[in-house]
């Protein structure tokens, strides 16, 4: 009789969690009526946010980028890529149409955690001297007119209201970054005055969102690239805008007509997004509450967040791991997304990996085979909603450019989208969803002219090309 009781009192617990489970899928549904509205919404706040500077919660930022790269870009420039958990230095020989990229060194440095949080004089001290260090290693390799100073393009990818291509203003910060005395201050004027200290001869000529990195990079090597999105530790989406498009320009009409504007998508928010009592709680403990809420259910930086806090309830609530709450399940954070990927692509019969996973980084050392597929699939409900998510964010963009639907007469022109992040990169499942629902989306005719594509790296070759295009001796009129 006991042991009749205590299976059914396992069972009722099993049955606990699996409505927990159940119910956390309903709240995170994406039908397709559903992307449709949060398309239509992107493209309703992309209107707002280009209207009036605070008209949305979109900032719509205008990057001062009116040309994108056309492939005569010349000398050796250097290029600093800071907004995620590393930051890479790079330099690049450019040797215009015959050569292009003759050639492209980088090193990556990781962040200290401490510099994160701390104060900006530190970070700025850090990257400066990480920077001096890397330049130190220019060899006989590298052709750097005699007697130039360098030039460097800066990726900062965090919102900056920027001045002009070569400055700008933090707005805030977002990722896990958080150094009040930064906020509101000149950001190449930081690294400015980081560089002097240490006696470092270099110019910032370019600051740019990764965003808009990525989307120059994608040019550079195909003219059609019409937007870039980025899907990391954040995420976000830059495209070319029609400057007569942009109410809130109040500047010279450039010659081409074009702007590149940085969305800010991330702080994207909108009633149709499927949220969870576990995102809302996300949000509240967050470093930036209320704010960057697009990007907290798609982005890198949450996914793996997500899916300790749903477990963590199956086990409170309904003893998952048994009568004991693992403690390590109650650390934020402790669950990356590069984890819950492994676990989500887990292809052994015995789900080996989610059972590593667990008990080396949860210290949850008995698992069983039913218990692990339940892991997988709120692994796959997390993604899924993520993937499904950022397809409407780009149909929202296509839709704002009226290149989501086919044009009577008109021929079809391609629209090709440079992607770049490492959970596009590296999480398949998320980014094999997030295509199939773009086509979804968009109908097989229309998507055949829509194409995805790898921009590896594209953010730092991208702001060394901007630097090269704004360089202060092109505008001396030097070659
Ligand atoms: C965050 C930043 C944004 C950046 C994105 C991807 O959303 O605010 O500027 O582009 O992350 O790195």
């Amino acid at each position: 009789a006991i042991v009749v009781r205590r299976q059914m009192k396992r069972s009722g617990k099993w049955a606990k969690a699996m409505a927990i489970l159940k119910e956390f899928e309903n709240k995170c549904g994406t039908p397709i009526a559903k992307l449709r509205q949060v398309a239509d919404a992107m493209t309703v706040e992309m209107h707002a946010g280009l209207a009036s500077e605070g008209g949305s919660k979109l900032k719509m930022i205008i990057s001062y980028v009116d040309n994108l790269p056309t492939g005569d870009e010349q000398g050796l420039f250097y290029a600093l890529d800071l907004g995620g958990t590393n930051f890479r230095v790079l330099r690049v020989q450019l040797g215009g149409k015959e050569k292009g990229v003759a050639s492209q060194e980088f090193e990556e440095v990781s962040i200290p955690p401490h510099l994160m949080i701390g104060s900006s004089e530190a970070l700025f001290d850090f990257i400066a001297a990480a920077l001096a260090k890397f330049v130190a290693t220019e060899g006989e390799g590298s052709h750097r007119y005699p007697g130039r100073q360098r030039e460097l393009g800066f990726t900062f990818s965090f919102p900056v209201r920027q001045t002009s291509v070569s400055s700008g203003t933090l707005i805030k910060w977002t990722k896990g970054f958080s150094i009040e005395d930064a906020v509101g201050e000149d950001v190449v004027g930081q690294l400015t005055k980081a560089m002097e200290k240490i006696d470092l001869d270099m110019r910032v000529t370019a600051l740019v969102n990764d965003t808009i990195g990525t989307l120059a990079g994608g040019r550079y090597y195909n003219p059609d690239v019409i937007a870039a999105v980025i899907l990391g530790t954040g995420t976000n989406a830059a495209y070319v805008e029609r400057a007569q498009a942009i109410p809130k320009w109040h500047g010279p009409l450039p010659k081409s007509g074009e702007m590149v504007i940085n969305m800010e998508w991330g702080n994207f928010r909108s009633s149709h997004l499927p949220l969870t009592e576990h995102d809302q709680a996300l949000d509240t403990e967050s470093l930036n509450p209320g704010e960057q809420i697009f990007e907290k259910i798609i982005s890198g930086m949450y996914l793996g967040e997500i899916v300790r806090r749903v477990l963590l309830k199956m086990a409170e609530e309904a003893s998952f791991f048994g009568d004991n709450v693992p403690p390590h399940l109650r650390v934020p954070f402790i669950l990356r997304t590069p984890d819950m990927s492994a676990m989500h692509h887990d292809t052994s019969s015995d789900l080996k990996v989610v059972g590593n996973k667990l008990r080396d980084i949860l210290e949850i050392p008995n698992t069983t085979l039913k218990m692990r597929k339940v892991v997988v699939e709120l692994c796959d409900i997390v993604a899924t909603r993520g993937a499904r998510l950022s397809a409407a964010g780009i149909v929202g963009i296509l839709k704002k450019l009226g290149r989501d639907s086919a044009r009577e007469g008109a021929e079809q022109q391609k629209s090709v989208i440079a992607l770049d992040g490492g959970l596009f990169e590296h999480y398949s499942e998320f980014s094999s969803c997030m295509e199939r629902t773009l086509k979804e989306l968009l109908g097989e005719e229309i998507a055949q002219n829509i194409v995805i594509e790898h921009s590896n790296d594209g953010s730092g070759i991208g702001a060394a090309l901007l630097a090269a295009s704004h360089s202060q001796f092109l505008e001396a009129g030097e070659p």
